[in-house]
């Protein structure tokens, strides 16, 4: 399978062909995704709540974040891997912005995902100009939980819903390849995609979106904590897992495991 590259990503919304992007934060997961030919694999700082634990993903670290993508970038062959800049990553300032996304490169990405509009258009700009490629993140921005007062769906009045339009805007004119939209109504999905001529990558944002995105421990089953309607859950991972684990528990409680089959003579 050949490598998927940045002209690829942006070639493939002028000739109007989805995109599919999957998160993957470990060495099989990751390996599973290429294989089945996803575009992108993002290393989210999701990480921080379906692997983590955590309640939000604010106390992700770049080397947390450094570590999970060395290796993820190990596994794929195909995809392109795009590292997800953590909270304190880039909010400090323009040096700390550009010195993190350089490490991310070093760890085997080929871009950076980083949360915000307007406000971090100077962010983006500057590691452009560095060669590094930027994914875009607005809407429902994960590192915004507090503002935000919880996960809430983004852009539901006129006035949200224009300032949302005026960050994506802002996202493209800094340079980035390619935009998250999360957790806005469809309709508005449907609007930015058509003002940008970079791609947009839908969460919880309608299926007018350029392409798709999830999280792979919902698509898979594998996190129950909570269940957004914008989740379609295509496997049951979690209920498998826990039959094994108790079927190989049973079987060595009964001296059943290991048999003859799996004993050296
Ligand atoms: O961290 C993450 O996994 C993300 C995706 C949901 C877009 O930002």
């Amino acid at each position: 399978m050949t490598k998927i590259t940045i002209p690829d990503i942006l070639k493939r919304k002028r000739d109007g062909k989805k995109l599919t992007m999957l998160t993957a934060y470990d060495f099989p997961f990751a390996q599973i995704v290429d294989e089945a030919g996803i575009d992108m694999i993002l290393i989210g700082d999701s990480l921080g709540v379906v692997v983590q634990g955590n309640e939000n993903t604010l106390s992700v670290t770049m080397d947390e974040m450094l570590y999970h993508t060395r290796i993820v970038s190990r596994a794929v062959e195909h995809s392109l891997v795009i590292g997800d800049m953590p909270f304190i990553s880039f909010q400090p300032g323009m040096e700390d912005t550009v010195r993190n996304a350089c490490r991310f490169l070093q760890a085997g990405a080929t871009a950076v995902k980083l949360e915000g509009g307007e406000a971090v258009a100077d962010r983006i700009r500057a590691v452009v100009q560095m060669d590094i490629p930027v994914m875009g993140h607005v809407g429902l921005t994960p590192q915004s939980v507090h503002r935000m007062g919880g996960y809430k769906v983004q852009g539901r009045d006129q006035a949200a819903a224009e300032r949302i339009m005026k960050d994506a805007k802002a996202v493209e004119a800094a340079g980035a390849f390619a935009i998250v939209l999360e957790g806005i109504p469809m309709e508005l999905g449907r609007k930015i995609t058509k003002a940008l001529l970079i791609p947009t990558i839908g969460i919880g944002a309608g299926p007018h979106c350029d392409g798709q995105v999830l999280v792979l421990h919902d698509l898979l089953g594998l996190f129950e904590r909570f269940n957004p309607t914008f989740v379609k859950t295509y496997a049951n991972l979690k209920s498998q897992a826990l039959d094994a684990v108790k079927r190989y528990k049973e079987e060595v409680e009964l001296g059943k495991f290991p048999s003859d089959e799996e004993s050296y003579k």
